[in-house]
Parts: C-alpha cells; structure tokens; sequence
C-alpha cells in the first residue's frame, strides 16, 4: 500500500510486488452482456493494457434482486475472471440507483421537487439523501459487498455510490425538512438566533418554532435569501452525509482498501462543495466530459487544475471521461483524431495518476448507448478502440510520472462554492452573472500569458503565492476579509472584480459602501451598481470593451490608482480598473466583464506589478498550456499545444519522456503533448 505523507492512501494493487504505475481502465458493466462477451473483454482490456475496472455501479437490482435475495454468483465471477487477467477492481458500493422493488414498497424514499413533484424512478438516483429507509438500505447493500469482497485479491478501492448529487442534490421532501431543521439547529442553536442570520423581520418571516421552518419550497416571491443559501449549504452536506455513511462501514470491515468517490469537477456542476468533500476520501476523483464551445480546452484544464488542488496537489484519480461523443448534449460531437489522447495527458499534467472512460463497452441498450466508450458500436476494428490502444501504450511508458506531485505555481485563482451559490441568487442587480465563467476566463487569461496558475480553494493556504485571483468573490466573512489583508501586508498581491466583498456568510451586506469588506484593502468605495443590459457595452480607455456589469468608482485612498477608465457609458471618466499599492504588496479591482480576450489584455500589467513571470520562452506563450509536476528531485514539464498552428519548442529544454501518443519532436502540433524531464535551477 503506497502511503501518502498525511495518511492518506492511493490503490492497493493487488500484484505484489508493488511497482508504479499510472491507472487505465474504464467503468465495466459486464451484466449488459452475455457470459461470452466477458471473455472478449478481458482479452481486449489486456490488449489496451487495461489495468483497473470500476465495477457493480449501477448493479443493485441485479446484486439484490429481492428484498431478501442476494446474486452474487456474477459478480464472484467477474472479479475472478478480472484478478486472473491482471485488471483490479474499484468496487462500487452499487447504492447509486435503487431497484424496483425497494420504490415500490417505500415510495417514501422518492425525491420531491421544489414545486412539490415526486421523483418517480425510470431513470437513475431517485433517491432521498436525508430519506433515513433508503440510508437503511444502501448501508445493508454497501455491508453486505464489504463483508463479500472486502478480501478479494482484485479489490484496489472502494467507489462509493456514483456522482453523489449528480441528479438529486436538491430534495425538498419532508425528510429533507426535518433534516434541514437538525442542520440549522446545529448551525444557529436557538430560533432566535436563525430569525438574525436570515434577516426574517423582512416578510413578516419571523419564526417562532423550529418546526414551522421549511426547505425553500414554491413560494410566491423569491424565497429568503439566506434560506436558500443555507438550503445549498445543508443539501451538499446531506449528500456528503451520505458519503461518510457508507465509509464508516467500509472502513469499519475493510481498513486496509481505501475509499473514494467521484467528483463532478466540470462546467456548472455546483451542488456539491467538493473543497468541503475532499477530506473524505482517501483519494479524490473525478468525472470530466469536455464541454463544447470556444474555451472546452481550457475548460478541461481548469477542471483538471481545480481537482488537483482538491487532492492538496498530489495525485488524483479520473474515474470517468469520453472517448468521443457523449450522448447528453444538445448536439454531441465525436472527438477528432489526436483528442482523445491530448484530454487524457491534460488530466495527467494536472495529476491524474488514473485516466479511465465511462465506459469500457458501449451499450446497445439503454439511455447511454449513443455515448462513446473504449470499445464503440463498431468494435475492437475502429479508430477508438486503436487510439484507446495507443493510449494504453503511453500510460505505460509514463510509469515515471505516478506518484508525482503538482509544483506549486507563483499564481492562483481562488475558488469559492459559497460565492457561486450567493453570487448567483435571484433578486440581485443582475441575473445574468456567472461565477464559473468570470473565473474560468481568468483561467485563459493566464493561458494566454503563458503564466501557469493554480485553482485554489479560498480555505487553501494563501501564502507563498504571489498574485491571487479572486473572481467575484461575494461572500467575504469577516475571517476572510482578515486573511486577505494579511496576505497584501505580507507582500501578496491581490485583484479581484465586480461583485466582490458584498455580503457576510448570512447574506448581509456589509455597509457603509461596495465593495464592503474589501473597500478599504481596494481603496475604493462604490455607491451603486451599474450593471448592463445584454447587448450594451463599456470601452475602456486601454483598449478593452467591458460587458454584464460596470461600478462608479470613487478613489479613496491616496495609494490607489486607476489603472483603466472608462471612455464610454454612464461612468465615462471614471476609473475601471484600480491599483492600491501597499508598503509590501497591492490590491486590484476590476470593475467590469472583460471575458478571455479582454482580460489576456490587462493580465500583462497585474503580473508586472505582481513580479510573476512566464516560465516559457516567449514565442510559445500562449499556445502552450504547461502544468509541471515533480518527484522531488525532477521536474515534468507538460506541454499541450492549446492552440491552431504548429508551436516550436526548441527553446525548451529536457529529456523528452517515450511514449506513443507523445511528441518526441520540438515542433508540436496543434492537440499534441511533450514531456519533458528537467533538472531545476538551483
Ligand atoms: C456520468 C455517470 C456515468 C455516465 C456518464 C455519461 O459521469 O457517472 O454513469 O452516465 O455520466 O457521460
Ligand atoms: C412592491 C411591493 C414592495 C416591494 C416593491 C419592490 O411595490 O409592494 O413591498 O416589494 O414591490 O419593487
């Protein structure tokens, strides 16, 4: 078992003795096919190099087809023949999807909607998470495939559940009421004290029994704010309620396996508070599918970059990807050639130690066959099935890479889930904000300066950055607006945007004039709001067009300078972007959306002023997306050409790693990947 410096454990492969290796595989669902087509399987798993299957996923009604009958002939038999193929097994807990029976006799396990609509089942998680009869079930089933497997040679993890929250994180039921009550009674103590937090003297809302409180069901008008937002809190603690439920029996029969689950790091995923998951399991993992439109590259990268921060910077497991197509978008493209390769390596330059597909075989039956999978529709004789090879091949050669970890970059963006569930909110002087966008804009801001930075939670340790980026960051408690003044004194340097530093962890405002808690690290002092309908527009005086948002800005300290002004709109003349310098470090705000473009243009002068340089030679900054992962002694330099033309990386020095799918010339074509192993200075 390879120990992680605080504890924490990564697989146990079952072949001993233990050597390194990168993890390859797939979700495996052996019980959509006949008995024969096991065999095909494990033979082409071994001819990928398949070395690790997720199994038993959505498997319930097939392990307990009754209340008081178990099958587990099956799947005896599909981890032996796995084991004897040298393919390890993570086991799912088989929880995610409750079989017939079991709705049928307790359709009070059922999800209702906010508008009072039962959940029926037909799909997949139509589940209570606080429902206390579905607890008592998934704890028997996650039991009884502990006590089977917990010893099985093949067995390398657990997987609890799958994609906790990907469809039911918000249950407004009369379970979730009750706990929702239990979670604000711990929260606030006394009545009193919760009528404070969510400000209830407005609407006549004053509460004078913990039993009258609801979830924020239908309501005429816009329910309370802090309702909502504490709704959110409590919903992404139910389901992680859950996750620790089903690791406490695991870890009770099976000490030795570690456990995980799969995050949903990607696009607007936001229910669950994975910076609040993570120290659940032993090792993070993560489902990623890439989105579509202009910025999905970087999109995969940020997701990548978000997860390794998640796993404290060591490595990660991706438990799920596509091949291809997958079959949940509005149009679902198949991936051009060389993509399903540059996807894969871009998780691994961010720390995935584990590059796995949803699925390994794709289904002829079901609401996923048209989603993409190792072995396609057309079989083993395809272009997937030969780059899946391939692949295979590449992870092989990378055995060097496993157990490294991220080299901290000079800069971070800093990520808040509470910001993006308060941000965001109703009732506010914009609806049309968002919070991943603003960030993830940032993000190729960076990739464009060829400046590699972190994606950090906003608990995650602040120093020894140079430049933080907090995008939007609404929600600023008094605690976090003393962590940020201490990182600027100590040298930091800081910039932040619109919409930032309004309100405390209750949703109160903090008063006296915007930007609240950060006015006067800022040195500035916003009077009112002056968001832009859709289609207007700002110019700035540098050459920049401002959407979504604008503030009239009053300078307030004399340390505070505008780095930008508006040329146009109602605050013509007035600052845009600000720059308060401090004895040791600054503080920036930047006033309106600039999107990817706009920001590339004023990122230049904040890392100027912040001292962060690009690590790569000039005439590749900005195609080249570099994440750089180290062992100690060595460096990794991923390169993946992000870009439309061809990059020449002559200038960058290192020993280019083997492998199929990598680039062992300097030229890099657009998608490819380079590694390279560098000593470092010094
Ligand atoms: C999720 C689920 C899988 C599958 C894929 C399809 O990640 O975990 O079971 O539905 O989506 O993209
Ligand atoms: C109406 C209501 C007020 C207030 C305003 C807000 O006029 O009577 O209570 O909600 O709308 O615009």
């Amino acid at each position: 078992m390879v120990e992680a410096e605080n504890g924490r454990r990564w697989l146990r492969w079952p072949s001993e003795p233990e050597r390194a290796r990168l993890a390859f595989g797939a979700d495996y669902n052996p019980e959509q096919w006949p008995r024969e087509v096991w065999d095909e399987d494990v033979r082409a798993m071994r001819a990928a190099g398949v070395n690790i299957v997720a199994l038993a996923i959505f498997s319930w009604a097939r392990i307990q087809p009754r209340e008081d009958v178990w099958d587990f002939d099956w799947l005896d038999e599909a981890m032996d023949l796995l084991h004897a193929h040298g393919v390890a097994v993570n086991l799912a807990t088989a929880t995610a999807s409750p079989p017939p029976w079991l709705t049928t006799k307790h359709p009070e396990i059922l999800p209702v909607d906010a508008d009072g609509h039962t959940v029926w089942p037909g799909a997949r998680q139509h589940w209570r998470p606080t429902s206390p009869v579905f607890r008592a079930h998934a704890l028997r089933l996650t039991r009884a495939l502990a006590e089977r497997y917990g010893s099985h040679p093949a067995l390398a993890a657990w997987h609890v559940s799958n994609e906790l929250g990907c469809h039911n994180v918000y249950d407004y039921s009369d379970d979730a009421a009750a706990a929702f009550r239990e979670w604000l009674r711990s929260r606030y103590g006394t009545v009193a004290e919760l009528n404070r937090a969510w400000a209830t003297t407005f609407w006549s809302q004053r509460y004078g029994d913990w039993a009258q409180i609801l979830p924020p069901r239908l309501a005429a008008s816009y329910p309370n704010p802090t309702q909502q937002l504490d709704f959110k809190r409590f919903s992404s603690d139910a389901l992680k309620d859950h996750l620790r439920a089903e690791s406490d029996i695991l870890r009770e029969l099976t000490p030795g396996i570690p456990i995980t689950t799969n995050f949903m790091v990607m696009g607007e995923t936001k229910g669950m508070n994975y910076a609040d998951w993570a120290g659940e399991v032993d090792f993070v993992s993560n489902d990623h599918y890439l989105l579509t439109g202009p910025q999905a590259q970087d999109e995969l990268s940020f997701s990548a970059n978000l997860t390794g921060s998640l796993a404290g910077g060591r490595p990660w497991y991706l438990m799920e990807h596509s091949t291809s197509a997958v079959n949940w978008q509005p149009v679902n493209l198949a991936k051009k050639p060389g993509g399903l390769a540059r996807d894969s390596l871009t998780h691994v330059a961010y720390g995935a130690d584990a590059v796995c597909f949803f699925q390994w075989r794709q289904s002829a039956g079901g609401a996923e066959k048209y989603h993409s999978a190792m072995v396609p529709h057309a079989g083993e004789d395809s272009d997937v099935f030969r780059s899946v090879t391939e692949l295979g091949a590449t992870l092989a050669a990378l055995a060097p890479i496993a157990g490294t970890v991220r080299r901290r970059a000079a800069a971070a963006i800093v990520f808040d889930w509470e910001s993006w569930w308060a941000g965001e909110l109703d009732s506010h002087p914009s609806s049309r904000l968002r919070y991943r966008q603003e960030a993830l804009d940032w993000y190729s801001a960076f990739l464009a300066a060829g400046v590699r930075a972190d994606v950090i939670g906003v608990a995650d340790d602040l120093t020894g950055y140079d430049l933080l980026v907090a995008p939007i960051l609404h929600v600023v408690p008094g605690e976090l607006a003393r962590r940020l003044e201490e990182y600027v004194a100590s040298g930091g340097h800081l910039v932040t945007t619109y919409f930032s530093g309004i309100v405390d962890e209750n949703d109160h405002v903090w008063l006296g004039g915007y930007p609240g808690a950060l006015r006067d690290l800022l040195g500035i002092r916003i009077e009112e709001f002056g968001p832009l309908l859709d289609g207007d527009t700002v110019d700035l005086d540098i050459g920049v067009t401002g959407t979504l948002w604008t503030d009239r800005i009053d300078l307030t300290d004399p340390a505070t300078e505008a780095l930008a002004v508006y040329k146009t709109g109602d605050h013509a003349g007035r600052p845009a972007i600000t720059l308060r310098r401090t004895p040791a470090g600054s503080a920036s705000y930047v006033s309106t959306r600039l999107g990817p473009d706009g920001l590339a243009a004023v990122l230049p002068d904040l890392l100027n002023v912040s001292g962060v340089a690009s690590e790569l030679p000039a005439e590749v900054r900005g195609l080249v997306d570099l994440a750089v992962r180290t062992d100690g002694t060595d460096d990794y330099w991923f390169l993946t050409n992000r870009g439309d033309h061809d990059a020449d990386l002559s200038a960058v020095s290192g020993d280019p790693l083997p492998g199929p799918s990598l680039a062992q010339h300097t030229t890099l074509t657009p998608g490819q990947v380079r590694i390279l192993r560098r000593r470092p200075a010094g």
